[in-house]
């Protein structure tokens, strides 16, 4: 290798890339230089834990780092922007233990082949490429990440509804591992846009909603510990399907609107065993779950020997599990069921939490939350300097301003509603001046509708 190429680790990456795409412009599938290269390729998505190529503003990224030009190189980075910009691609990233050599391939006989963004979109879908996320040009916007946001969200309600209801096909291991990676993957380019939708509570079966906001919550909590990508997969991955069990729960149980009795309860904290079963039977034993099965089995188990299942009560649980100790019991009381009409404001949950810190939370992961939902959660009903009542849809983008988020005016000062109206705190001189104890429910406000308005005003 040439010595100017050591200096930067990514210098050869865009020529290993094109060696790829040529050799299948040109050679038949069982050519040995086609296999070749594309265990070259492999080999780099292995050594970096993943690799991604972007192309801004005229220069090319390899995992965030701008590719050094060298000799060698220069021809290589010229062509790979050119390719990038014909087809309007911006960023194509290689999620590892999620892409296999047969996706690779598929990938670039796709990129060989597509004459525009569109083109390239629809040939990976139709050949079912999984491990690989692909970002057009145009999405740099802050409104291509909220619409990037609002997809991803109800696709993935679909996959996980897909796996409790059982079916393989859709929801294989593999599958659930891509949706973690991706929303891990949106969560690190616009923390904001996904939070802003974990209001929404109810769209199909509570249990599918909260799995998936409990998954985001998760990982902004887990990105914040410094947790390694391979471990945020396997967090998602788990919060995605915490609650399988609950499917193996009577329906007269779970929708019960009167209290429990001894008998009810016993079956209800059977759910995490009974979803360890479920997910052993769907996905079997392999180490790809060794992280994901504690996940789903101790996620009500908290601090000091407290929750269920009693028997497997122990001084420490592991971190995952923790982190959804904390993110299953935020999302859980914060939503109305049809035994809890009444759920906690957000700012109430929260204090909850802290009162508990140490108790039953672990509590750097309660600090950690405080900081990953600020001092106004989203969802949360306050009062503006104005007299007017807002809804919190969206927290600040900026750490110096936590007390500033962006919010929708909902209702003048009396109470009676207004038009919606989108503002944003970090300017101007209003401010927040209260919160509300009452969750938006409890004021006639359908969270959902509101951060689904936000999402269409900039
Ligand atoms: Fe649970
Ligand atoms: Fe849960």
């Amino acid at each position: 290798m040439d010595d100017k190429m050591d200096q930067c680790e990514f210098a050869h990456v865009p020529i290993v890339f094109l060696k790829v795409l040529k050799n299948i412009q040109v050679y038949p599938k069982k050519h040995p230089l086609i296999s070749q290269s594309l265990d070259r390729f492999m080999a780099l998505i292995q050594e970096h834990e993943g690799l991604s190529l972007e192309v801004n503003k005229g220069y090319l990224y390899v995992n965030t780092d701008r590719v050094e030009i060298t000799a060698a190189n220069y021809v290589f980075i010229r062509l790979t922007i050119q390719t990038f910009n014909i087809i309007e691609l911006r960023e194509v990233e290689f999620l590892t233990g999620l892409v296999e050599r047969e996706h690779l391939y598929r990938f670039f006989s796709a990129m060989a082949k597509a004459k525009s963004y569109n083109e390239l979109l629809a040939l990976l879908e139709k050949e079912g490429v999984i491990g690989v996320i692909t970002r057009r040009s145009s999405e740099s916007s802050e409104e291509g990440v909220r619409e990037r946001a609002k997809k991803l969200y109800f696709h993935t309600i679909k996959v996980i509804k897909s796996f409790f209801e059982g079916k393989k096909r859709e929801a294989s291991l593999i599958k659930m591992k891509a949706a973690a990676s991706y929303l891990t993957d949106l969560l690190r380019h616009s923390e904001e846009a996904l939070m802003g939708l974990t209001v929404i509570k109810n769209y199909d079966d509570y249990t599918y909603n909260h799995c998936l906001n409990v998954a985001i919550l998760s990982l902004a909590l887990a990105m914040r510990t410094g947790m390694e990508r391979r471990l945020l997969v396997s967090l998602g991955t788990g919060a995605l399907v915490h609650d399988i069990g609950k499917v193996k729960i009577p329906i007269s149980i779970i929708n019960k609107p009167n209290k429990l009795t001894d008998d009810d309860w016993m079956m209800v904290k059977r759910h995490p065993i009974e979803g360890l079963s479920m997910v052993l039977d769907q996905w079997g034993i392999s180490r790809d779950i060794a992280h994901i099965l504690p996940a789903i089995v101790e996620h009500h188990l908290g601090m000091n020997y407290f929750g269920y299942p009693e028997w497997l009560r122990k001084k420490e649980t592991s971190i995952l599990a923790g982190i959804i100790h904390v993110t299953d019991f935020y999302d859980a009381v914060t939503t109305p069921r049809v035994y809890n009409k009444r759920p906690m404001a957000p700012v109430e949950a929260m204090q909850y939490l802290l009162d508990n810190s140490g108790i039953r939370f672990n509590p750097v992961l309660v600090k950690l939350f405080l900081n990953v939902m600020g001092f106004y959660p989203v969802g949360s009903v306050v009062k503006l300097s104005t007299g007017e009542w807002a809804m919190v849809v969206e927290k600040p983008s900026h750490s110096s301003y936590l007390d500033r988020p962006v919010v929708v005016v909902v209702a003048d000062e009396n109470g009676d509603p207004l038009p919606p109206r989108k503002v944003s705190l970090e300017d101007g001189e209003v401010r927040i001046v209260g919160a509300s104890s009452q969750s938006p429910w409890n004021m006639g406000l359908d969270p959902m509708e509101v951060a689904l308005y936000s999402f269409e005003e900039q």
